[in-house]
């Protein structure tokens, strides 16, 4: 039976003994689940957009102008949904995008993701801002696909270790996120005075990394002091919280003082706002895998990219949470695809919120497309057993609306599939 069919068959028949899925399908009660769940400081911090989030309202908007025209009598009995990816053949076109401190949502956070990313045998992105680091992840995945995205830090040797760790931890791709060489203006935060690195969360990549330990261990490396919080209660309970996550234990970590160094380490050394073009040939120069750069809107962007030797685009706008009012991906996608040509896969993220929104992506081009906020509400949710649900919805849907609009293969998704207009 096709996959879809059998999960619809799963789910009716669930209701029948009265039983719901775990996570709701429908997208506004997922997330309106995941919030009644989440600390108010959590759910800032996951659905924030940048200002008046005008990008994360128009990611949206801009998949509902566009309408999908389905063929019929097409004779779509079976139909299949793999597609493949760097030498890998993927059950369907959907990857985890990468996820920043997820320890936000569950306690088993990524750990959680990269067990429900490996059954689905969908590929997770590991994100170089996780809460578990890449070892710990690959080593409940078995085989399943996973790449590394990166964080470029102020230090090319912690680059070039991230880098060759990922390859050891059977990463097939590197992602370089280029996008937020600074942190976007995020009201939702900002009005909560909260962010979680300063807490020490979402740094498992460093701190389990020898280079970033040795720069901790390095006081000539640090910058400028960090600027000292005022003493109050919470200010102590903040700082109790470090020390008891950072690795090493709560009493060697107060004594040594290398927890507030680790923080201090990282907030001095996490990005690099100089990064330019002329950086990349080192990427390059360390390591063999794929890469792919994760952030291009306009095409110029994606013809130097090109030239620049990279294996991949991924055209998003980091889910709105960096411009207020930049180009919704998906408006920017068709000029990216002609700009780059067939040669690149050219993935998307930004507003993916159901299979018919991927159907919409590969219409215009895209090879796959990324799942963001949505599996962090249904890890917030459902833990490890949400997200694989959630997946499986989402390769559920894709595989109706192919059948549905007469596709039996991916190569029969085209543009001619959609029209884009005022609704
Ligand atoms: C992100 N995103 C992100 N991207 C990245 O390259 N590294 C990261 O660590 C993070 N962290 C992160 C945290 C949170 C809470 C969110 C919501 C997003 C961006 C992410 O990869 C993706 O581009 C967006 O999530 C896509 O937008 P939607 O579909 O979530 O709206």
């Amino acid at each position: 039976m096709s996959f879809a069919r059998e999960r619809q068959r799963t789910i009716y028949s669930s209701g029948m003994s009265g039983l719901l899925p775990r996570v709701p399908v429908d997208y506004d009660r997922l997330r309106a689940a995941a919030r009644r769940v989440l600390s108010a400081e959590a759910f800032a911090y996951i659905e924030g957009g940048a200002g008046h989030e005008q990008t994360l309202d128009q990611n949206r908007e801009a998949f509902r102008r566009l309408r999908v025209i389905p063929r019929m009598l097409a004779g779509v009995e079976r139909v299949n949904t793999s597609v493949t990816l760097f030498n890998q053949q993927l059950p369907a076109p959907f990857l985890m995008a990468p996820i920043g401190v997820l320890e936000l949502a569950h306690a088993q956070a990524d750990r959680a993701v990269a067990g429900a990313a490996a059954g689905q045998g969908i590929p997770m992105v590991f994100s170089n801002q996780a809460s578990v680091s890449m070892e710990e992840c690959a080593a409940v995945m078995g085989q399943a696909p996973r790449y590394f995205q990166l964080y470029w830090s102020k230090n090319n040797d912690l680059v070039a270790s991230l880098v060759t760790r990922a390859e050891a931890a059977g990463c097939s791709a590197i992602v370089v996120t280029l996008d937020t060489t600074l942190l976007g203006w995020r009201p939702r935060d900002l009005d909560l005075g909260y962010l979680p690195f300063l807490r020490g969360m979402g740094i498992a990549q460093y701190t389990s990394d020898p280079v970033f330990l040795r720069m901790v261990n390095d006081p000539t490396l640090l910058g400028e002091p960090a600027e000292r919080p005022r003493l109050t209660v919470t200010t102590l309970k903040n700082l109790v919280s470090l020390l008891r996550r950072y690795p090493g234990g709560f009493f060697e970590n107060l004594t040594s003082g290398r927890a507030l160094r680790g923080v201090q380490t990282f907030i001095h050394t996490y990005s690099r706002p100089s990064l330019s073009w002329e950086d990349l040939p080192f990427l390059r120069s360390v390591t063999r895998l794929p890469i792919l750069l994760k952030g291009i809107l306009h095409p110029d962007d994606a013809r130097r990219a090109v030239d620049s030797g990279v294996d991949g685009i991924i055209v998003s706008n980091h889910g709105g949470r960096q411009i207020d009012g930049a180009l919704p991906a998906i408006e920017a996608l068709p000029n990216v695809v002609s700009a780059v040509g067939p040669d690149l896969p050219i993935l998307l993220d930004s507003g993916i919120r159901g299979g018919a929104d991927a159907f919409k992506a590969l219409a215009l081009g895209a090879t796959g497309v990324l799942i963001g906020r949505p599996y962090v509400y249904a890890l917030a949710i459902g833990g490890q057993q949400g997200v694989y649900e959630l997946l499986a919805h989402y390769r559920a849907e894709f595989e109706l609306t192919m059948a549905l609009a007469g596709c039996s293969h991916i190569g029969d998704i085209h543009s001619d599939f959609l029209r884009s207009g005022p609704l």
